[in-house]
This record gives structure tokens, sequence and C-alpha cells, in this order.
């Protein structure tokens, strides 16, 4: 069975986007790969963190990957942190990233072109952390959204690098990003990204909204006055964003939808989508409330943990030994 790895940051709430974009494809994943999907604790304090939001924000994440589907038989799920491998092998693969490399990844490049002020080293070295937590675990794939393709491309020269220099040591990994619901957009700026930091909150649907907001949000997403409800991401950006998280939660394909719309307005169209999401995040944080209060997060943490280390462990013990860090 092929190997398949991903991780979120526990930074603020989880999004439909994050949904759409990344956990669902964890969940679809999970029965045809050997899954290991965690939280990236480790990157979240890229950026200054509250001790006890970080806290909440990494249970509320573990119960979630569970309230979407994720299976703790089927996948391994583990805390970052807890896993000390990923610090020492991301500090070997910061030694073989090149300054020039990690100045090209988007995220650092954004920021420092805005200029913001306070960018930690940690966020400017932290694309080789990500590649520490990928090559660790010999994956083969890594379902992300589109935003992170870079960095498991990144990834993928490391290793070959590595591999190059010290011989046969790493799995390339190739990135996988789905079709439909690569990007979510923001409702109320469909050009942009819908995430966990937007200041407006009515741009974002969180997976832990009172599905009745949530509902309010989609009936006033910005759309656009050509009133047809078509795909057409250049001219009717919010339509098609509308379009793009209907067909992801409902599986049924955008043409299709289309096509049942023909000759129909928004108003229609935006009720059913604002039904869909109601329903969606009712179910949803049912599943949320009673995982949250079995108090079962901790012992999926741990059986998941135990799991990552031993393969991590080893992974770490070979680098050292290729290095020439083992003396003995
Ligand atoms: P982040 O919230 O940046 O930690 O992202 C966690 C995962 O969710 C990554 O795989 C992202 O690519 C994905 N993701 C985040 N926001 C979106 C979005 N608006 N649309 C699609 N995928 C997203
Ligand atoms: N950098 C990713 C993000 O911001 C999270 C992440 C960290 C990750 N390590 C990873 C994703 C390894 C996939 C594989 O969303």
């Amino acid at each position: 069975m092929k190997r398949m790895l991903s991780g979120i940051k526990p930074t603020g709430r989880l999004t439909l986007g994050n949904y759409i974009g990344a956990i669902r494809n964890f969940v679809a994943y999970q029965d045809d790969y050997e899954m290991f999907v965690f939280i990236a604790n480790m990157h979240a304090i890229t950026v200054p963190q509250d001790k006890a939001e970080l806290k909440k924000n990494t249970k509320d994440l573990i119960a979630l990957y569970l309230a979407c589907g994720l299976n703790p038989e089927k996948a391994t799920i583990f805390l970052q942190s807890d896993i000390s491998e990923h610090a020492e092998l991301g500090w070997i693969l910061i030694c073989n990233s090149y300054i020039g490399e990690l100045q090209r990844m988007t995220q650092y490049k954004d920021k420092t072109a805005k200029g913001e002020t306070g960018i930690t080293a940690g966020l400017f070295t932290y694309p080789s952390l990500m590649a520490a937590d990928i090559l660790l675990y010999d994956a083969d794939f890594v379902p992300v959204g589109v935003d992170q393709k870079q960095h498991v491309e990144l990834t993928r020269d490391l290793a070959e690098r590595f591999n190059n220099r010290f011989g046969d040591t790493f799995v390339i990994p190739e990135p996988l990003v789905t079709k439909v619901g690569a990007k979510i957009y923001s409702l109320q700026d469909p050009t942009k990204k819908m995430s966990k930091s937007d200041e407006n909150p009515k741009g974002t649907i969180d997976l832990l909204d009172e599905p009745n907001v949530a509902r309010k949000k989609i009936m006033s997403a910005v759309t656009d006055s050509i009133g047809i409800v078509q795909y057409d991401i250049e001219n009717q950006p919010g339509i098609s964003n509308l379009l793009t998280i209907l067909s992801s939660l409902t599986g049924e394909p955008i043409n299709d939808i289309v096509h049942r719309y023909t000759g129909k307005g928004y108003g229609d169209f935006k009720k059913e989508v604002g039904q869909v999401v109601f329903d969606f995040l009712t179910n949803l944080q049912l599943r949320y409330k009673e995982i949250i209060s079995s108090g079962v997060v901790e012992k999926v943490i741990q059986d998941g943990n135990e799991k990552a280390r031993h393969i991590a462990h080893k992974k770490v013990m070979k680098v050292k030994k290729k290095i020439g860090f083992q003396i003995f």
C-alpha cells in the first residue's frame, strides 16, 4: 500500500476551505493508502501564539479530524511536537537548503513584499521543516491545497539533493492537489483565498460557525450582475466559488448543477448552497461535540504518536549514519 501524509496548523478556527481543500481528501484516501495525518503545531509557532489558544486549537483540530471522518483504525493521527525527530531532521534539512530557494517560497516572499516586520527565522525556514515532516515517513503522496504545492516541490528537491549526496535515503513524494476545491475563495472577495486569518468574518465559513450564521454568510456572498449560474472563474468568481462549494459537499458534478439552474436566478441557487452548508455543519458539529465530551482525543493521539515515533526514529537513525553523526 502506498503511503500518504499531510498536516494542518492548529492556528485559528478551521474553515470550509480547509475541509474541502484538505481534510475531505484525507478521509477519502484513508481506505486506499496508509494514511498519516498530523497536527502541525511546530509550524504554528512560526508566528506568535497564545498558549491557551494554541492548546484549544490543537484539541479542536484533532476532534475535527475525527468528526470529519478520519478513522484512527485506518489513519495514524499524531502531534508533531511529540515526535522530536521532526526537529532533528528539520535542522539537517535546513542545512541542506539554500537561502535562495527559501526566499522564493511565496508565503515568505509575500510577507516581505508587504513590508511586514517581526518575520521570524522560523517562518523563513519552515518549508525545510515541512520537508522533514514528509520525508521522515517515506510518504509517496502529499494531499494539499494548491497553496502548499510549492513546498512539496521543494521537498522533492531536498530529497533528491540528499539522496545524490549521501545515497538512497528518502522516497521522493508527489503533491496531490484535487481538481475541484483546491482553492476555496473568500465569500466577500472571491479573488482571495478563504483563510483562517481573514479579518472579515463574513468572508469565511468556520467549521464551528453556528449553522444559521453560516447560511447567512452564503446568502450575502458577493456575486455579480450577469445573472446566469455558470462556472466562469474570470468573470463570475463568486458564483464559481459557490458552485465549487456545492459540488464538493454533495458530489454532484458542477456541470449538472449548472444544468439544473438554467433559466433560474441566483436567489434559489444561494438558498440551496446555504441549506447544504447548514446541514453539513449541523451534522459535523454534532459529531464534534460527542467526540470532545467522550475523551477519545487523548487516546487517539497516544496511539498515533507511538506508531509515528517508531517510523520517524528509524529514519533519523539512518540519516545520522549517512551524514557521519554516528561514530561507533
Ligand atoms: P492551513 O490552514 O494554511 O494550515 O492549511 C491547511 C490545509 O488546508 C492545506 O493543505 C491548505 O492547502 C488547505 N487550505 C487552506 N485554505 C484553503 C482554501 N481556502 N481552499 C482550499 N484549501 C485550503
Ligand atoms: N505547511 C502546511 C500548511 O501551512 C502544513 C504542513 C506542515 C504540512 N507540514 C506538512 C502539510 C507536511 C503537508 C505535509 O498548511
